[in-house]
């Protein structure tokens, strides 16, 4: 199946959260070279604009837009400014933290954080969206979560909670889309990617300096983790797939990752 398409107005505009690093700028770089028009959002206006050149400059349709996913009015302003470019055919609800600390050092505003960062952040941009796929009929949602979403990890409970909620929010909205589908005739679809150990920025985000440190040996240990392009070709997959064909559930971890 080739992933790559040159028709721009065919593939539309993919919204991309958390596209300042990692995993959301491998993803607006390789959507673009599928002919997506990618609008990038992030809190670091200056990393999402730099990204943005390197696309446009390797010829791809790409706009930066500073936005927090812990704002109602921020994913509502994102939302329509990747509508201005074209039909939002994408969302790439990806934008994620992992503050985890031992449970001695436990922070409650940290706990409030993750929440609002990780869950009600892909809530915020789904909801803001739905009703363009609506009336579109036609769109694909996918929600990055986590193998913390399907097993624990110790000292990591929140996170590990916050990631198996989206797995529940997935499925549901999944059904719930195919119901107003089969009823109404369109394509909504929604996966969600369930990566194990990615190399990228996520860890710096662990303030507990002790944890922080441990996470990353454990990850410097790894013979070969993930890195954010595999996840960005599974994303393109994922979408470039035929219409009729919806895939609900990506789970992926290097091959030498035992848990
Ligand atoms: N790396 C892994 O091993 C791994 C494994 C499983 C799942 N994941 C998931 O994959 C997703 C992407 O993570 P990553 O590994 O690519 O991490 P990353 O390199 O740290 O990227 C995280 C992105 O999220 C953005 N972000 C964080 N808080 C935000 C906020 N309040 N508002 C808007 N954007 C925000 C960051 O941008 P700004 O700081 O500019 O806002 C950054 O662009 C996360 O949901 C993570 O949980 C990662």
């Amino acid at each position: 199946m080739s992933n790559d398409c040159d028709n721009k107005s065919e593939q539309g505009v993919a919204l991309i959260t958390g596209a300042s690093a990692g995993i959301g700028s491998a993803t607006a770089h390789r959507l673009a070279r599928a002919g997506y028009s990618v609008v990038l959002t992030g809190r670091r206006a200056d990393r999402l604009e730099s990204i943005a050149e390197d696309i446009q400059n390797a010829g791809g349709t790409a706009r930066a837009l500073a936005g927090d996913v812990t704002s109602d009015e921020d994913m509502i302003r994102a939302v329509g400014a990747a509508g201005e470019l074209g039909e939002i055919t994408a969302l790439v609800a990806n934008a994620g933290i992992i503050p985890i600390e031992p449970l001695e050092d436990s922070d409650l505003a940290r706990w409030h954080r993750t929440v609002d960062t990780n869950l009600s952040g892909i809530l915020r941009c789904v909801h803001a969206v739905l009703p363009t796929m609506f009336q579109q009929k036609r769109g694909d949602i996918v929600l990055l979560s986590s193998v913390a979403g399907r097993q624990t990890f110790p000292e990591a409970s929140v996170y590990c909670a916050t990631k198996a909620a989206i797995n529940h929010f997935a499925d549901c909205l999944r059904g719930d889309l195919a119901k107003r589908c089969a009823k109404d005739g369109g394509h909504l679809r929604v996966c969600v990617v369930q990566p194990g150990i990615v190399q990228t920025e996520l860890f710096e985000s662990i303030d507990h300096e002790p944890t922080r440190e441990a996470t990353k040996a454990y990850i410097n240990a790894l013979d070969e983790p993930l890195l954010p392009e595999d996840i960005a070709e599974i994303i393109a997959w994922v979408l470039q797939s035929p219409r009729h064909v919806s895939i609900n559930d990506i789970v992926v971890r290097p091959t030498a990752m035992t848990r």
